[in-house]
C-alpha cells in the first residue's frame, strides 16, 4: 500500500498554496527569484510559482541541492551543498523555500551561502514548520502550516525516497 494517515488533504494544501502566494506578493516588492532546496521542495514550489502568476507576480525559479537525511528519520546536523544556485543571483532579490524546517539547519544553512552572494534581499518560506524541534535560529517569513513533531511523508516530501509522488501529506508511523 502507498497510503499514509491523511495530515493535510490535496485540497487544504492547495488552499493554503493560494494563501500563500497572496502573502508573498504583497511582501515582496518587484520581481525575485524562486531558490526551492531539492528535493523535497520541487512539488511545492511548482505549484507555489503557478498560485503566484494568478497572483500576478513572475517568479524566475531555480533550485540548490543539499545533503538530506538519507534513510533516517533525524537529521544527522550535518549540512553539506551538493549542487548549487546560479552565481547571477547577485543583486537579485530571493525567496529560499524548503518543504519542512524542522532543526533549522538546513534553511539556515542556505540562507547564510546566499548572504555571502550579496542578494539584493531574502525571504524564506516552508510549506510545514516544527517550531518545538528547533535548534538553531531560522526565521520563516512565509509558513504554510505549523505542525506537532510527527514525521511526514508526501507532496514532494519523502521517508527513505519513497511518498513523494503522493498528493496529500501524512503521517508516517
Ligand atoms: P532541518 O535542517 O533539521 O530543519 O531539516 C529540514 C529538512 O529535513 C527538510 O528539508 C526535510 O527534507 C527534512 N525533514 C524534516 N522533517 C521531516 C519529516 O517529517 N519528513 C521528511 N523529511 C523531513
Ligand atoms: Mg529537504
Amino acid at each position: 500500500m502507498s497510503g499514509l494517515r491523511i495530515l493535510l488533504s490535496e485540497a487544504e494544501i492547495a488552499a493554503r498554496v493560494e494563501a500563500l502566494a497572496g502573502e508573498i506578493t504583497q511582501t515582496i516588492p518587484g520581481d525575485f527569484v524562486m531558490v526551492g532546496l531539492l528535493k523535497g521542495a520541487a512539488v511545492f514550489v511548482a505549484d507555489l510559482a503557478r498560485a503566484l502568476d494568478r497572483a500576478g507576480a513572475r517568479p524566475e525559479i531555480e533550485f540548490m541541492r543539499l545533503s538530506s537525511y538519507g534513510l533516517a528519520k533525524v537529521s544527522s546536523g550535518d549540512v553539506r551543498l551538493l549542487g548549487d544556485a546560479p552565481s547571477r543571483l547577485k543583486g537579485r532579490r530571493v525567496l529560499l523555500i524548503d518543504d519542512i524546517v524542522d532543526t533549522g539547519r538546513s534553511i539556515a544553512f542556505a540562507a547564510a551561502l546566499l548572504r555571502e552572494r550579496g542578494i539584493g534581499g531574502l525571504w524564506t518560506c516552508a510549506l510545514l514548520d516544527k517550531p518545538q524541534r528547533r535548534e538553531v535560529e531560522a526565521p520563516i517569513d512565509f509558513v504554510g502550516f505549523r505542525i506537532e513533531d510527527v514525521f511526514v511523508a508526501g507532496y514532494g516530501i519523502d521517508h527513505a525516497e519513497k511518498y513523494r509522488h503522493l498528493p496529500y501529506i501524512g503521517v508516517v508511523d
